[in-house]
């Protein structure tokens, strides 16, 4: 057994206490971010994983010899409930990321993703890694928003999917969701639609700015979700994606299903999706981080978007956002650089709230350097 006092140790740890694990070392790990360092820069939620959370995974561990087909389906049926869906349109992954590279893969084989020309697009540029075509961008907007119109009209007869990603990420901009609602029936009639709703539940209105009710609907709209954001789970690995059957089975055929995933993300998941009260401290801190970042934004002179995530797109002006991010990580602090050719657009992501004053802290002195290099 590896006993507490084995990992209090630094460097490489000797086990002992069983006889079974006697004469063998196991290298100690950071499993988060380092001491002292601010993390601000993957969206996570560090209040996670809640305390019931962690409790089931600690239940789950002691069972890890075993796959996972049984809380697999526990959880299928859990979403499929709370959605009024049924099983068979309920798939879950690794993380939303293995729901989404299936989709994107299927798609690749019938045409082109289109997208907006920034969006958070690591899954959509599978089939480009694959030799497949690249994603077909529209025009950048002056407010950076999500041009919905432009989007339907780049509908051709060779695009396969349409990409949304509502509230957007890097920009943390939510779409008006009557509009979103009204746009995917018309382009789900050409064509299949995809929503990623991976910062939903941060949203004022998560309901409201679901498009899980077309899927009810029959549209052929997906619609993918994830345990990462707000159930700060992001490295237990699980997401889920909720489509008609057809478009399940379609994007499945890349899938392992339940031998891709593990114990103690599942418990973990399991444990965490109807916990309201986690939920609700979770998104306060966040609300609370963001107010302090855009007060501390506009009284440094800079201006961000509005943001509904986990995350804020600061407009650097003349400052250059590597050379900021290099600034800020000289500060301890880790956030983004440079999305594409938005060269003056840098991303922070809330943290704990000692962190975030870390950024708010170190944002003058960085800004000046920044400015001094750009
Ligand atoms: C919009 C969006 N979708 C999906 C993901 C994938 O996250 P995960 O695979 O952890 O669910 C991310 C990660 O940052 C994201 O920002």
């Amino acid at each position: 057994m590896v006993t507490a006092s084995a990992f209090a140790v630094g460097g490489l740890v000797s086990l002992s206490g069983s006889a079974l694990a006697a004469n063998y070392t196991v290298p100690l790990v950071n499993y988060g971010p380092i001491a002292g360092i601010a993390k601000l820069n993957a969206n996570e939620n560090p209040y996670g994983p809640s305390p019931d959370a962690m409790n089931a995974m600690m239940q789950a561990t002691a069972k890890g010899a075993y796959y996972a087909a049984e809380p697999y389906q526990v959880l299928v049926d859990m979403i499929a409930e709370k959605n009024a869906l049924s099983k068979t349109q309920v798939s879950l992954s690794s993380g939303s990321s293995g729901v989404l590279s299936y989709a994107a893969i299927a798609a690749s084989n019938k045409g082109q993703i289109l997208g907006p020309d920034l969006f958070w697009d690591t899954t959509a540029q599978a089939p480009e890694r694959m030799g497949r075509e690249k994603i077909k961008r529209i025009a950048k907007t002056a407010d950076l928003s999500i041009d919905l119109d432009a989007l339907y009209a780049a509908i051709d007869g060779n695009v396969a999917m349409v990409h949304v990603t509502n509230p957007n990420n890097p920009t943390g901009q939510l779409l008006d969701a009557g509009k979103l609602r009204e746009f995917c029936i018309k382009a789900s009639k050409k064509t299949l639609v995809l929503v990623d709703e991976a910062y939903n539940e941060v949203t004022d209105m998560p309901e409201t700015n679901s498009m899980v009710s077309l899927v009810r609907e029959g549209h052929n709209v997906i619609v993918a979700k994830t345990f990462s954001k707000i159930y700060g789970l992001a490295g237990m690995r699980v997401g889920y994606m909720l489509a008609s059957e057809e478009n399940t089975n379609d994007i499945n055929r890349y899938s392992l299903g339940g031998y891709a995933m593990n114990q103690a993300g599942l418990a973990a998941a399991i444990a965490s999706y109807n916990d309201e009260a986690f939920l609700k401290m979770s998104k306060s801190k966040i609300i609370e981080g963001r107010e302090m970042v855009v007060d501390a934004v506009k009284a440094n002179g800079l201006i961000a978007l509005p943001s509904s995530t986990n995350f804020v797109f600061v407009d650097l002006g003349k400052g250059n956002a590597e050379i900021f991010r290099q600034k800020m990580e000289e500060q301890n602090v880790l956030i983004r650089g440079i999305y594409r050719d938005y060269t003056s657009w840098s991303r922070v992501s809330m943290g704990m709230i000692p962190d975030v004053q870390k950024y708010v802290n170190a944002l003058p002195r960085v800004l000046e350097q920044t400015l001094a290099l750009s």
